[in-house]
């Protein structure tokens, strides 16, 4: 996660995509820092392959611009393209031929001297834990071995930027884990990386900056942190009593709901603390002891639902 330069590497600028009147994609802008991992994170349907397509140069937009460095990717395609590897949706690599030649034929591809080819194929197939099944056929190959196939193909050209379309959709954990370790090794190593996922913890984890999208459009963009932050009224404090009470006993100010939960009232509060000082105070004034006392700050996940539940609101 190392934000090297303050400079744009990819700018997407009032991008839009129908398909026929449906807005796949509805008017987006965002900017990609050189050296950042940056997540586009949202439901099926959001929108997300379809603006990777079109910043791959495989669709064309409707309107808007996209600029890879200093490539527009309508009117400089190629050079665009040669600054990417990219791991589409729906990659995979040729079930009739072993991880080699897969490699070796991608290589080719990018027009890469032999030796290199070699050398650079051995090191992938090292990382991605495929060595052993170098010259065994991809056809039986797991999902989990075939996407990091993938992975290691997208990498052969050393490209200065990643775009990884669900890296680790339908993996088990501990697949998963290792992509993302390596995703993160190879940020450090200086690729910026854009990558799509309905994972938000994937997202937490590994995002500088995640792009929440909905319905073609983007609802909030920021760091994880941040985006914890927008929707503070999430925040709750839990709390059981050794007595039965009733909710209706607590009128605090900067209450925004109350929910009971089993033996456990949960109050959604801006203000944790203030609640806090009240319970406290509402249990020496009753007589009523406190037997637990939580404050819950709202995961992300809970910030994405609240957000595209807004904007289903708003729709
Ligand atoms: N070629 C196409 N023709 C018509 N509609 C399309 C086409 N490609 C995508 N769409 C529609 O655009 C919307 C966005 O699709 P997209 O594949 O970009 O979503 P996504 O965010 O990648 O979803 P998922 O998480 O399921 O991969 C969907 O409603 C989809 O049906
Ligand atoms: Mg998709």
């Amino acid at each position: 996660m190392v934000v090297s330069r303050d400079m744009d590497i990819i700018k997407v600028e009032n991008l839009t995509k129908e398909f026929n009147s449906f807005k796949a994609v509805d008017n987006i802008s965002f900017d990609i820092k050189e050296g950042e991992i940056f997540g586009l994170l949202g439901p099926n349907g959001a929108g997300k392959t379809t603006t990777i397509r079109i910043l791959t140069g495989i669709l064309k937009p409707t309107k808007g611009s996209v600029k890879i460095d200093k490539y527009d990717i309508q009117n400089k395609p190629l050079d665009a393209k040669q600054l990417m590897g990219i791991v589409p949706e729906t990659a995979d690599a040729y079930p009739d031929l072993s991880a080699y030649k897969n490699l070796f034929f991608i290589g080719e591809l990018y027009g890469l001297q032999r030796g290199n080819i070699v050398k650079k194929a051995n090191k992938l197939l090292e990382l991605f834990e495929l060595k052993e099944k170098i010259h065994n056929k991809v056809k039986t190959f797991s999902k989990g071995m075939r996407q990091r196939l993938v992975l290691a193909m997208a990498l052969m050209n050393e490209s200065k930027i990643l775009i990884l379309d669900e890296p680790t959709s339908g993996l088990d954990v501990k697949s998963a884990r290792l992509i993302k370790t390596l995703i993160k090794k190879f940020n450090q190593e200086s690729k910026t990386i854009l990558l799509t996922t309905h994972n938000i913890e994937d997202a937490n984890q590994l995002c500088d900056r995640v792009a929440i999208m909905n319905y073609g459009k983007i609802v909030a963009i920021d760091s994880p942190e941040k985006l914890k932050d927008v929707i503070q009224s999430l925040s709750s404090v839990e709390v059981s009593f050794e007595k039965p009470t009733d909710i209706k006993d607590f009128k605090f100010v900067d209450i925004t709901k109350t929910v009971k939960e089993g033996d456990k009232i949960k109050f959604y509060t801006k203000n944790p603390e203030g609640v806090l000082f009240s319970l406290v105070d509402y249990a020496k004034s009753s007589g009523n002891k406190i037997i637990s006392l939580n404050t819950l700050k709202p995961t992300l996940e809970d910030v994405f639902v609240k957000l595209t539940e807004n904007k289903n609101d708003n729709s």
